[in-house]
C-alpha cells in the first residue's frame, strides 16, 4: 500500500493553502474523501480546493442541503454525509452521478458511506493537534502508489508541505 502522507497544519490558513494546491492539480474524476471530527477543518480544506479550482465566492458547508455544485476550471461537487441516515440513502440521492460524472468530488464525513466509493480515491483525515489551531492531516490513496491516480499529487504535496 501507499505510505500515507502526514502534514501538520498550524492554522486554518495552512489547511486552506493545502486545499488550494490540491484544487490546482485536481483532474476530472478525482474523488477526495474527507474524515475527521466536527470542526476538524474539512470544510476549510474544501474551501481551499474550491479556490484552487478557480471557484469564485464562498463555499459553505452543505450539511443541510447535502450536495452543492460550484463551477470553476472543473465542476466541484461538495457533498456532506453528516446527516445521512444510511449509505443506501446517499446512493438513492444520486451520489453515483456525482462520483462518476467527470467533475471533482469532495465528500465530508465520507466514512459514513465508505463502501460506496471507488477504490481509486484520496482519503484525507483531519485530527485535532496539540493546540487549538493545529491539525494533523493524513492523505492516503486507496490503491498502491504506482496504481493510484494521486501519485503525482502526493509527491508534489510531500515536497511542498514544508513551504505551505
Ligand atoms: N489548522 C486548522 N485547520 C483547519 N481549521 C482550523 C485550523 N485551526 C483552526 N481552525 C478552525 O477550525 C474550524 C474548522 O471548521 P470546519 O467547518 O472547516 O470544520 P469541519 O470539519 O468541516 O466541521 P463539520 O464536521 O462541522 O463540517 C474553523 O473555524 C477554522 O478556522
Ligand atoms: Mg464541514
Amino acid at each position: 500500500m501507499t505510505t500515507p502522507l502526514r502534514i501538520l497544519s498550524a492554522g486554518a490558513d495552512i489547511t486552506h493553502a493545502l486545499g488550494r494546491t490540491i484544487g490546482e492539480h485536481a483532474s476530472a474524476g478525482d474523488v477526495f474523501l474527507l474524515t475527521g471530527e466536527l470542526g476538524a477543518g474539512k470544510t476549510c480544506l474544501t474551501q481551499g480546493i474550491a479556490r484552487g479550482l478557480g471557484v469564485e465566492g464562498y463555499v459553505r458547508s452543505p450539511t443541510f442541503v447535502l450536495m452543492t455544485r460550484h463551477h470553476g476550471r472543473l465542476t466541484l461537487h461538495h457533498i456532506d454525509l453528516y446527516r445521512m441516515g444510511s449509505p443506501t440513502e446517499a446512493w438513492d440521492l444520486g451520489l453515483d452521478e456525482q462520483l462518476f460524472g467527470g467533475g471533482v468530488c469532495v465528500i465530508e464525513w465520507a466514512d459514513r458511506a465508505a463502501e460506496l466509493f471507488p477504490e481509486d480515491c484520496l482519503w484525507i483525515d483531519l485530527k485535532y493537534g496539540q493546540n487549538p489551531d493545529s491539525r494533523e492531516i493524513t492523505l492516503d490513496a486507496g490503491l498502491p502508489e504506482e496504481n493510484s491516480r494521486f501519485k503525482m499529487l502526493l509527491d508534489l504535496l510531500d515536497q511542498k508541505a514544508p513551504l505551505l
